[in-house]
């Protein structure tokens, strides 16, 4: 069987920046509070003619351009997002098309900020199991579309990002995929979630009025959980593999709120040289965040050929991913 291995990685975030004193003049916020409580100072937004499958074939270029190689090339696309362009077409159809990927299949995964590392698995399955050689994993989102720029308690929170990954076959056992743990519980949907636009509440006038077209959240519920499950799935993982948390190069965690990461990273006993935390400046951007945090790692020289990496992250649903590879290039 062949091993899969990340072989390309490449990202695009819109130029447009939303500070915090930007957002203080919208909602009652103030810088300090909103870098107290989720270590976020500014967060890129799309212009409003570009949606997420923009942000994706951007991501997906840079990655193919790394890589060399053709977008005719790819076996399959999976699109991890929550923001598609609309709810059908799957937006994966829109990036092949705009790609030219003309012998790639694919589809849409929704599993908002779980959604990299679901992507991830995936196509780790499928390339190990010899039907794929090249499958492309796009996590991206134009969180910005769905944030109801009233609510102090979210707008302040996420942004626009995307970033893509080339998972591939080869023949080199001593890098790649190593394994996963991921998991669903459906109790967690009511804390986190979009109300409307979907069968259940079809968009109408009133749903608009009631402004359900928007993120929902309780904060503080899927904060506790987040941080119980961050650190539940990644022990698990590492135990599971005889892997002490000292041998990790580097755990690359969801960006959500900074408290979340530096909880996690603590009670497993990670050095801060051993955690990428860059919500600072993109803020959470759901599927893009990984392959954001994992373009800073390379770029500041953290993650080498050869380097033990965790993946781990925890969204709405409750979705709940980890998973661990040994870094190929
Ligand atoms: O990636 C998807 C998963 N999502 C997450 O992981 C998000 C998880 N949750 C969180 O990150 C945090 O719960 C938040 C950052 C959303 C909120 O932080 P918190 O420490 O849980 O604050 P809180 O909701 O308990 O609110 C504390 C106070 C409240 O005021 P009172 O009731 O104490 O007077 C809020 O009304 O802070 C107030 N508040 C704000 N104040 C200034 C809420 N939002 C703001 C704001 N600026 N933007």
């Amino acid at each position: 069987m062949p091993k899969a291995k990340i072989g390309a990685l490449g990202c695009y975030v819109p130029p447009g920046v939303l500070t915090n004193s930007d957002l203080e003049k919208m909602v009652d916020t103030n810088n300090r509070w909103i870098l107290e409580r989720t270590g976020i100072s500014e967060r890129h937004i799309a212009p409003a003619e570009m949606a997420t499958s923009d942000l994706a074939v951007n991501a997906a270029r840079e990655a193919l351009a790394q890589r060399g190689i053709q977008a005719s090339e790819l076996d399959a696309i999976i699109v991890c997002t929550v923001t598609p362009d609309m709810l059908f077409p799957a937006t994966a159809c829109l990036v092949q098309h705009q790609l030219g990927a003309k012998g790639a299949w694919g589809f849409d995964l929704v599993a908002a900020c779980s959604g990299f590392v679901y992507g991830l698995t995936t196509a780790a399955q499928l390339v190990a199991s010899g039907s794929h050689r090249k499958v492309l994993v796009i996590g991206a989102d134009t969180m910005s579309r769905i944030i109801d720029y009233t609510d102090r308690a979210t707008c302040i929170l996420f942004g626009d990002g995307a970033g893509a990954m080339l998972v591939e076959a080869s023949d080199d056992d001593s890098a790649g995929f190593i394994d996963f743990l991921n998991e669903i519980d459906g109790a967690g949907g009511a804390y986190l979630n979009m109300p409307a636009g979907g069968s259940r509440l079809p968009a109408s006038l009133e749903t608009v009025q009631k402004r359900l077209h928007y993120v929902h959240q309780d904060g503080q519920q899927v904060f506790k959980y987040a941080v119980r499950k961050m650190y539940d799935l990644c022990r698990n993982l590492l135990d599971k593999n005889g892997i002490r948390p000292q041998d990790l190069a580097l755990m690359i965690p969801h960006q959500a709120n900074r408290r979340i990461i530096e909880a996690t990273a603590e009670r497993l006993g990670l050095g801060p040289q051993q955690v990428i935390v860059n919500i600072d400046r993109y803020g959470n951007t759901t599927a893009g965040t990984i392959p954001l945090a994992t373009r800073d790692a390379i770029s500041e020289g953290k993650l080498k050929k050869g380097d033990l990496v965790l993946f781990a992250a925890v969204g709405a649903g409750y979705t709940a991913g980890a998973n661990l590879w040994r870094w190929a290039y």
